[in-house]
């Protein structure tokens, strides 16, 4: 396959996503090709993989049991709609993913992308309310810097302000939680840090505000990931599990980042041991390979809604693409790949060196906090004064003419790297990481 690109404007058509392009294509960086932990640049340079794609290609690249799936399943049936029809593949994946819940997690919604798991999760929890007879209860709840997707609903219940300043007024009714990052008290914290749970409490300020009638759920990101890897305080979850438990409010965990074995754990609700309402997954769910989110709800909301529905159809929601069979087969042998290579037991096994490679970056040159949990790491840098997240871009590009690929967001190196790494990738990625700020303004 040819991939070069000719003439002076053939980047120009491509509007990038979230990208600074007129930076961008004034000096591109390309890559072409992956596999296990590495991507490959069009001229063949090798660049370690220390961010799992967008935190979504957990088993590592071009895995052959989800690319033979894929390749099997686009020969026998290419798509079949979900309204009214079913095919098998997405019967089986409903019921594996259901299986890896604890509790009582137990059917499954299928979307696309995070972005639209989330605003079916808020969607589902409004018509459950008023399926349930409580339609007041329509406020939603999210939290300063939460991310939770770009459709209106997750960017209105989401925390960033640039991502909600540009799109108007947004979801009505909204309130937010305080985000739980405290560097203050929490600097260094290896896993999760000590102090906080308290900030739970501003959920009983939001009711006492609104009044719990009109309260229908609360969605947070058990960890924070693309905000900078917020991690919550010891007891947090828990006392915002007893908070929706006392006034009836369900909660909402979006889980895009942290399922999937991030933490060491099929799911942020086992690693937390907290369980939520409805769970919303995307990206590791496929291993990326093929576009797919889902819904994991609980049966009671599942059971209200059919037995309690005024109408035929019991949820008016749905994409095309819901259940695409390409997706199933992917998400099939994703999980397959998961469970026969125990990669979430491998990550849990990784962790701690993981977490003493990251913390030995400590005194490393503009470094101000390191943090850590499952196979996710942050590194928070000293911001360059009247330049805000200029020194991590800079940080980003040189980490990627030096091979290894890392994320930046505002000042913070995240790292989540695929969850086959072995030591030699984490020394890699640790000493490339601290020469280039060694050598950073
Ligand atoms: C917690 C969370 N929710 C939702 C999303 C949105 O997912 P997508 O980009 O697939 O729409 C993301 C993406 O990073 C995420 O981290």
């Amino acid at each position: 396959m040819d991939t070069a690109l000719s003439g002076p404007n053939a980047l120009e058509p491509y509007w990038m996503p979230f990208t600074m392009n007129r930076r961008f294509k004034a000096d591109p960086r390309m890559v072409a090709r992956a596999e296990g932990m590495f991507y490959y640049t069009p001229e063949g340079r090798q660049v370690l993989d220390g961010t799992a794609g967008l935190w979504c290609c957990n088993a590592g690249h071009g895995q052959r049991r989800i690319v033979e799936a894929i390749q099997a399943q686009a020969a026998v049936m290419d798509y079949a709609t979900s309204f009214n029809l079913g095919h098998p593949l997405a019967f089986q994946l409903a019921g594996r993913l259901a299986a890896m819940f604890t509790g009582d997690l137990d059917h499954i919604f299928f979307t696309n992308s995070g972005s639209e798991s989330v605003d079916t999760a808020l969607k589902i929890a409004l018509a459950y309310q008023r399926t349930r007879g409580k339609g007041t209860k329509t406020r939603l709840i999210g939290r300063e810097r939460g991310y939770h997707g770009v459709g209106f609903g997750g960017i209105s219940v989401g925390g960033i302000a640039k991502n909600r300043m540009y799109f108007g007024g947004l979801l009505t009714g909204v309130d937010h939680l305080p985000h739980t990052h405290d560097l203050a008290r929490n600097a260094w914290s290896r896993g999760v840090p000590a102090h906080g749970a308290e900030l739970a409490d501003a959920l009983e300020k939001i009711v006492q505000l609104h009044d719990a009638s009109n309260i229908a759920a609360v969605i947070v990101e058990p960890v924070a990931g693309s905000t900078g890897v917020l991690i919550p305080p010891r007891g947090y979850l828990e006392r915002l599990r007893a908070i929706c438990d006392k006034y009836d409010i369900l909660l909402i965990f979006d889980e895009v980042i942290t399922g999937f074995g991030r933490l060491g754990t099929p799911f942020g609700v086992d690693y937390f041991g907290v369980q939520p309402d409805i769970v919303t997954m995307a990206k590791g769910l496929t291993n990326a390979a093929v576009p797919m989110g889902a819904v994991a709800v609980s049966k009671r909301i599942y059971d209200t809604c059919m037995e309690q529905a005024d109408a035929p159809i019991e949820l008016f929601h749905g994409y095309t693409y819901s259940g695409h069979p390409l997706a199933c087969a992917a998400g099939l042998a994703t999980l397959d790949t998961y469970a026969e290579d125990g990669l979430f037991e491998r990550a849990a096994q990784t962790a701690p060196l993981w977490e003493d490679a990251l913390h030995a970056l400590k005194g490393t040159r503009h470094v101000i906090d390191i943090r850590n949990i499952g196979l996710i790491g942050a590194i928070e840098l000293d911001s360059r004064p009247g330049a805000p997240g200029e020194r991590a871009y800079e940080a980003f590009r040189a980490c990627f003419d030096a091979g290894v690929m890392v994320r930046v967001t505002g000042d913070i190196i995240a790292l989540s790297p695929p969850l086959i790494i072995e030591p030699n990738h984490i020394d890699q990625l640790m000493q490339t990481i601290r020469d280039v700020l060694t050598a950073l303004d």
